[in-house]
C-alpha cells in the first residue's frame, strides 16, 4: 500500500524584510507569532499545527522549504523509502528532529530542485479552535512548473497525493479529505504561484478583504468561487510582491470523488469562476510568484536536528 503524508503543515519563507513581512502577517493577515528562535519567526493560525510559516530575513526573496505531516515514524520511514525508489537522489536519511519541527522527520530536492521536508511528532497546539477572522492553516500551495510530469509523479508515487481534478492550466492534488493541498501548473517554470490561508467562511474573506485594502493591498483576484475545489478566493499580493490567498469553504471529498478533465473544467466564454463576478486576475499577481524560487541548498535539515 502506498503511504501518505496527512497534511501540508508549513511553508518556511525568506525575505529582504523579515520585520515588515511578520508585521503584514500578524496584524493585517491575521496568524499569531509563536516564537522567534535563531532570527527566525515562527506564526501559528487558529488550528492546531505548531506553526504554518517561518519568516526569516535574507538577501534575496525566496521560498526555504515546504514541510508536510506524516502520521508516525513508521509512515516517514516508507515515504522516504518510496521517494528514493521513485527517482529521488538528493534526500537525507530520516533522523530525529528537536522541536517545534517534529521528532523525526527528512528533506529532500523534488525533480525540480524544491526543497521539500516530511515530518511527525511535532509538539502542536491543544487549543486549536475557529477565531473569526484568523487563518485556520494553510489551506494549499499552488506552483509553477518546468516539468510539471516528473514533479506531479512524485508527489503522486512518492507522498502519495491523489488527483482530483486537472484544468488546461492546472492539476489539483489532494492527501486527505481536502480537495487539494498542492496546486500544479502545467506552466511557468519553477516558481510560486500562490500560498492560499484557509479562513473559517465566505464573511472572513470579504472581512479579509477589507483589512487588506486598509493595508494598501487592494483585490488582486476575486471575489469568486472556484471550479476544483468549490472554494471561495480573494488573492492579494503581500511584502515583497508575496502571492497569497484568502479562502474558504474547500470542498471536502471522500473516495467516492471522481476527478474531472480539463473539458469539464471549461468555463463559458468570459467566465472565471462559479459566481461570473470575478475578472481576471491583475497582471501584476501574475508575475509575482517569479520572484519566489527555492534557495539552491535549503533541503537539509541540518538546524532541525537533534
Ligand atoms: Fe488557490
Amino acid at each position: 500500500m502506498t503511504a501518505r503524508v496527512r497534511a501540508l503543515r508549513s511553508v518556511e519563507l525568506a525575505c529582504t524584510d523579515a520585520k515588515a513581512m511578520t508585521r503584514f502577517f500578524t496584524e493585517a493577515w491575521k496568524l499569531l507569532p509563536v516564537g522567534e528562535e535563531s532570527g527566525v519567526a515562527y506564526l501559528r493560525g487558529s488550528g492546531v499545527f505548531h506553526h504554518i510559516l517561518s519568516i526569516r530575513q535574507t538577501p534575496r526573496t525566496a521560498l526555504i522549504r515546504v514541510v508536510f505531516d506524516a502520521a508516525d515514524r513508521a509512515t516517514v520511514d516508507a515515504l522516504h523509502t518510496q521517494l528514493i525508489a521513485h527517482g529521488i537522489k538528493t534526500i537525507e536519511r530520516p533522523a530525529p528532529l528537536k522541536q517545534p519541527h517534529g521528532d523525526y522527520g527528512f528533506g529532500y530536492k523534488d525533480p525540480e530542485g524544491r526543497n521539500m521536508a516530511v515530518v511527525c511528532g511535532v509538539k502542536d497546539h491543544a487549543d486549536g479552535a475557529d477565531q473569526p477572522d484568523r487563518p485556520r492553516k494553510i489551506s494549499h500551495i499552488n506552483l509553477n512548473n518546468g516539468d510539471p510530469e516528473a514533479t506531479f509523479a512524485v508527489l503522486r508515487d512518492g507522498l502519495g497525493f491523489r488527483l482530483t481534478d486537472t484544468t488546461k492550466k492546472m492539476r489539483f492534488l489532494s492527501c486527505n479529505a481536502d480537495h487539494h493541498s498542492v496546486v500544479l501548473g502545467f506552466s511557468g517554470g519553477t516558481t510560486l504561484n500562490h500560498i492560499a490561508f484557509e479562513l473559517p467562511d465566505f464573511d472572513a474573506v470579504m472581512r479579509g478583504a477589507g483589512r487588506m485594502r486598509d493595508d494598501g493591498r487592494p483585490i488582486e483576484w476575486g471575489p469568486g468561487r472556484h471550479g476544483p475545489g468549490n472554494n471561495v478566493f480573494c488573492y492579494f499580493l503581500g511584502p515583497e510582491d508575496l502571492p497569497v490567498e484568502y479562502t474558504a469553504e474547500m470542498q471536502q471529498i471522500d473516495d467516492s470523488y471522481r476527478p474531472r478533465t480539463p473539458e469539464e473544467w471549461t468555463w463559458p466564454a468570459g467566465r472565471l469562476d462559479h459566481w461570473g463576478i470575478s475578472a481576471k486576475p491583475s497582471d501584476r499577481i501574475e508575475k509575482a510568484g517569479e520572484n519566489y524560487r527555492f534557495t539552491a541548498d535549503g533541503w537539509k535539515l541540518d538546524e532541525w536536528k537533534k
